[in-house]
């Protein structure tokens, strides 16, 4: 069984999507093995609690710098034995040597079709509010691996969801959740568990 962290800032839905799905038996070959927040009163601490997977709180203002916060968490990882690490709404940038160390093995939950409103400023509500004001007419998620380039690795799974008329970016962010993000990163896990996923420059291929 491969090690599974899974790193969150709030509430914790997608770490919700993981626990259920490994209830039904979805995450193939992986354990939820460590929940890990950037902040001390996430709900998703409360979710891993009540599903008896250990969790740590680890916080960026308790550290001088963004390598010293990368090197303690590679060092948290390293001890736990983790071999892959999942963003689920995890709000704290990572350093660039923290993704060079565990390049190939981080991935992370996008709430748009990348390369659609990502990057840097593009984050919670904001990146729905961005879909909004362009009038675009689909949106959607996409799981990625993580590089030193923000929402810029290669992309592993994506899902399209429709915006409709009127949507405000709350109504959006919930559609865009419940019909691709808790879908798509459990897939992405099991799959990367698995063993089914080979990334050949930019592209990942699935491999059947
Ligand atoms: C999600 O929209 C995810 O795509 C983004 O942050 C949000 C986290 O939500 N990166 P939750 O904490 O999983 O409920």
């Amino acid at each position: 069984m491969l090690k599974i962290a899974v790193m969150v800032s709030g509430g914790g839905t997608n770490l919700q999507a993981l626990i259920d799905a490994e209830r039904r038996g979805e995450l193939k070959n992986g354990e939820l093995s460590a929940v890990i927040s950037s902040n001390a009163d996430a709900y998703a601490l409360e979710r891993a609690n009540r599903a008896f997977i250990p969790s740590y709180v680890l916080r960026r203002r308790d550290f001088d710098s963004t390598d010293a916060y990368g090197d303690a968490l590679a060092e948290m990882l390293g001890q736990l034995d983790i071999g892959l690490v999942v963003l689920a709404g995890f709000m704290t940038v990572l350093s660039p040597d923290f993704c060079r160390r565990f390049e190939g093995r981080i991935i992370n939950i996008h709430p748009s079709l990348i390369p659609s409103f990502c990057g840097p400023s593009f984050y919670g509500l904001h990146v729905h509010e961005a879909a909004l004001a362009k009038g675009v007419k689909v949106t959607g998620a996409t799981v990625h691996f993580v590089s030193e380039v923000v929402d810029g690795g290669a992309i592993i799974l994506q899902k399209a969801v429709e915006v409709r008329e009127g949507d405000t970016p709350e109504v959006l962010q919930k559609r865009v959740m419940q019909e691709a993000e808790w879908k798509l990163l459990p897939r992405a896990v099991s799959l990367f568990c698995e063993g089914r996923l080979k990334i050949e420059g930019e592209k990942v291929h699935i491999i059947e």
